[in-house]
């Protein structure tokens, strides 16, 4: 029970303003392993960043949980500090760099289409 509610009312331990919390995302079994989760963490990624969030994180199970952990590392995740809660499960804390969403996207093409002469 202390851990349902720890669940339910987490709402991160965020260093410092400029991060935001990724709290767990889940997909539809009957879709996973089709590049769901993969777009759906790079579409929240986006969008924190869009709302000035330099960095990212998100808390994962450290044990027994390779799967989870290997699709976190292909998405850009990376590994910092691990936790153990009061009941002694290990924590495994993941960060990503959210700068490069906020790079202008590509600019505009210098060689315009010229327009045609009327002449
Ligand atoms: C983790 C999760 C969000 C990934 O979403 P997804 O749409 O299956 O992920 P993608 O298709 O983009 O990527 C697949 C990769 O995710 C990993 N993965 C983790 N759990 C998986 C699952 N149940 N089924 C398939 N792939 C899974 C695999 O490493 C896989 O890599 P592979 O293609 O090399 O085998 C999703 O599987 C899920 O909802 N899992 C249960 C809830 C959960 O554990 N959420 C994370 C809480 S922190």
């Amino acid at each position: 029970m202390p851990r349902l509610v720890r669940g339910l009312t987490y709402r991160g331990d965020a260093p410092d303003p400029s991060f935001s919390l990724l709290s767990s995302i889940v997909v539809d079994p009957s879709v996973a392993g089709t590049g769901v989760g993969a777009a759906l963490q790079q579409r929240w990624c986006a969008g924190a960043a869009v709302a000035g969030s330099r960095r990212a994180y998100l808390q994962t199970d450290h044990d027994d949980n390779d799967a989870v952990r290997a699709f976190y590392r292909r998405c850009g995740w990376v590994e910092s500090e691990t936790t153990t809660t009061p009941e002694g499960r290990r924590l495994l804390r993941y960060e990503r760099d959210l700068a490069a969403l906020h790079e202008p996207g590509p600019t505009q093409s210098p060689t315009r289409p010229k327009r045609r002469s009327s002449r």
